[in-house]
């Protein structure tokens, strides 16, 4: 890798929470600080913050390894292993919830923990702009990136921008399938859409600027039940973005979350909710577990240093994005056990519903 890139690795798993799937305990948060403070004084990495978004716990790490670096995520393991065994010692719920394989082998990805890496050259100024979601899929990232890299009435500088006027490429992963595509807009926009407006399998993995191919966001993409064969927790994914000089700015990345538009997840990860924006203070979701939150923070990249967070939902524009979430969840959990708010039956095979299936099987009889 040249000198002077960096990479921003930013990966995340629920190790257990407090009281139920609510809060990752202080605890935790402080042991994670504390490992990676040592890290950083072993020089193994440039800079790190820790936060939460609910019961996720998010590391962001800074440091001169390629994307992949099996040093950095062993690093990641280290900690949320050491972090589950502080939960067990607490009895917090779910200790150890996201890690799903017993032993490290190179790369956290596929073993439970969530990823969102990206590695350029820093610019004269690094703006950039990391979510983190609790009780969703990863697919919930798909609505506001469509939004900040493709529609011109959420974003002027498309049409504005020189650079960002010859549009974005999305890649898309199929995470069922295990495949990718590229999609090039505007040429490809209904294609897109075609594939994206389905979040629980086409989820949009990273985008390039047609201008220069410059990535600018990723997200993590890790379906936890289809690793565990079972419903184990939501996996409350991340993402990167990277903002100004020919890129969205930060308003134009913050936008499409003056919506709260409707996700997949909340209770026991099997109803649809809205997709709420809250202030890191604000990410303690309690009533039915949700609703499903975003937090966003904000950070300039100084050779690789972390300036900030700039906690960007902290805005008391987005109240009314929060208080009409909280309407949306009263119309939503009116309807009880009822679809469209609990998911579809193909949704719910992962959850312990199959179960209640079972039991009743031998009492169906031919109409
Ligand atoms: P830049 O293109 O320099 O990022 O400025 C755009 C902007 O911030 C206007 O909101
Ligand atoms: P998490 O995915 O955030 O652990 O939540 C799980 C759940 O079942 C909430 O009711
Ligand atoms: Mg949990
Ligand atoms: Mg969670």
């Amino acid at each position: 890798m040249k000198d002077s890139k960096i990479t921003i690795s930013v990966i995340k798993s629920d190790i257990g929470s407090y009281v139920g799937h609510n809060l990752v305990h202080p605890e935790l948060i402080k042991l994670a600080k504390e490992e990676l403070e040592k890290a950083k004084k072993r020089k193994e990495i440039i800079d790190y913050f820790v936060f939460n978004c609910g019961d996720d716990l998010e590391l962001v790490i800074t440091h001169k390894g390629p994307e992949e670096d099996p040093k950095i995520h062993r690093l990641a393991w280290n900690v949320f292993t050491d972090c589950t065994k502080k939960a067990k010692e607490l009895k917090l719920y779910g200790a150890g919830q996201d890690m799903l394989k017993d032993s490290f082998s190179g790369n956290i990805k596929g073993m439970g923990p969530g990823v969102a890496e990206i590695s350029f050259e820093e610019r004269p100024s690094e703006p950039i702009v990391i979510l983190a979601a609790d009780k969703t899929e990863p697919g919930a990232w798909n609505y506001p990136l469509f939004k900040i890299f493709a529609d011109p009435f959420t974003n002027p500088g498309l049409i504005i921008s020189p650079e960002m006027n010859e549009g974005f490429t999305f890649e898309v992963h199929d995470v069922l399938e295990s495949k990718k595509i590229k999609f090039k807009c505007p040429e490809d926009m209904y294609d897109l859409l075609a594939f994206i407006g389905t979040p629980g399998r086409y989820v949009i993995k990273c985008i390039t600027r047609n201008h220069d191919n410059l990535l600018c966001a990723v997200t993590s993409t890790t379906r936890l039940s289809l690793i565990a064969g079972k419903y184990v927790g939501k996996d409350d994914p991340v993402c990167i973005i990277r903002a100004q000089h020919g890129l969205p700015d930060i308003g134009e990345i913050t936008e499409p979350f003056a919506q709260p538009y409707l996700v997949e997840g909340w209770n026991r990860g099997s109803h649809a909710g809205p997709f709420m924006p809250v202030s890191l203070e604000q990410a303690v979701p309690t009533r039915f577990d949700g609703p499903p939150r975003v937090v966003a923070l904000g950070f300039i990249i100084q050779k690789g240093n972390l300036i900030g967070p700039l906690d960007l939902f902290k805005d008391v524009s987005f109240d009314r994005a929060r208080q009409k979430a909280n309407e949306i969840a009263d119309y939503m959990r009116m309807h009880g056990p009822f679809q469209p708010h609990r998911l579809p039956e193909s949704d719910m095979e992962y959850t312990s519903l199959p179960k209640i299936k079972e039991k009743v099987k031998d009492r169906w009889k031919e109409v």
